[in-house]
């Protein structure tokens, strides 16, 4: 399975904090943001990553991840010349992708909690249809929302309704099999200008093989949309890292666990951030004898 990460947009509701930098690369807490996508496609067990940005911002990413070998990755880079929607991704993709099947995840949406990676390997495994994920929020005209019938079944995903008929959001992480590309060239522009993910999803949904993974209580889904956003997002991750003494989304420790990368090279990677909370905690774990 590929994945890829769309980092796009101008991130024109955090202006001027992203009027020269790509809103993906702000820090949440101690990490790029990107990182926490791609530590969520990783868990998922995905190593062919294609990061899709604004012609601006690519050449950043490219100085962050490199051709992604120092993490055990392969990393393709694609320009979004103009950000025409979600679904836009698997027609720019379509080479990378090649016939194969494919995650695709936000590179501004979080995800935290127990049971989470169990629940990305069993989307990964998906041989025909689609996975997405939803989450419960107090806000849903903001998202994709998915309306059920009596029994209980999702029926349709409604894209920022001004009536939502439930309060469950679909997530920004979606698993197709290889049928994706060939839909999205068949969308025509929303009335946002957009290819919108929402009619990728329903198509599935008609055809009955979309399967809904709902994120109870136990899994966070945190938005990063505003600075208020931004700021309880930092405020949640350090909460959790200081009081457990484990970071999250720590991409070298999850590519040693997954056996990608090996001691040496996790401890390169350390070494050249020694002195900082993440550098270091690399190195405390390597003198508690975790990386063996
Ligand atoms: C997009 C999708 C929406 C989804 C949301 C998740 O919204 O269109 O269905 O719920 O991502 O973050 P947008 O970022 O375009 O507002």
């Amino acid at each position: 399975m590929k994945g890829i990460i769309l980092a796009g947009g101008t991130g024109s509701r955090l202006f001027p904090a992203t009027f020269a930098v790509s809103k993906q690369l702000i820090p949440v807490y101690d990490k790029p943001m990107v990182y926490y996508p791609l530590s969520v496609l990783m868990l998922a067990g995905i190593r062919d990553i294609a990061l899709i940005s604004t012609p601006r911002d690519l050449p950043a990413f490219k100085a962050l991840f490199g051709d992604g070998r120092e993490l055990g990755l392969n990393f393709t880079y694609i320009e979004q010349p103009q950000p025409k929607g979600i679904a836009q991704a698997f027609i720019l993709a379509q080479d990378f992708i090649a016939g194969d099947n494919v995650a695709l995840i936000l590179g501004d949406n979080i995800f935290y909690g127990s049971g989470l990676e169990e629940m990305l390997l069993r989307a990964s495994a998906l041989e025909e249809g689609a996975e997405i994920f939803a989450s419960r929020v107090v806000n849903p005209a903001a998202y994709g929302v998915i309306g059920f019938d009596d029994k209980g079944k999702p029926t349709r995903i409604t894209e920022k309704p001004s009536k939502p008929a439930s309060p469950w959001a679909v997530t920004g992480l979606y698993f197709y099999d290889s049928q994706v590309s060939q839909i999205a060239r068949g969308l025509k522009f929303s009335a946002r200008g957009e290819l919108e993910i929402t009619d990728i999803n329903n198509a599935y949904l008609e055809k009955g093989l979309m399967r809904v993974n709902f994120m109870e209580r136990g899994i966070a889904w945190l938005d990063t949309g505003t600075h208020e956003d931004l700021i309880k997002a930092s405020t949640f991750i350090e909460s959790i890292e200081a009081r457990q003494g484990i970071k999250t989304a720590c991409l070298e420790a999850i590519a040693f666990e997954k056996g990608w990368i090996d001691r040496a090279a996790l401890l390169k990677r350390a070494e050249g951030m020694k002195g900082t909370p993440y550098g270091d905690y690399l190195l405390n774990c390597d003198a508690e004898g975790l990386w063996k």
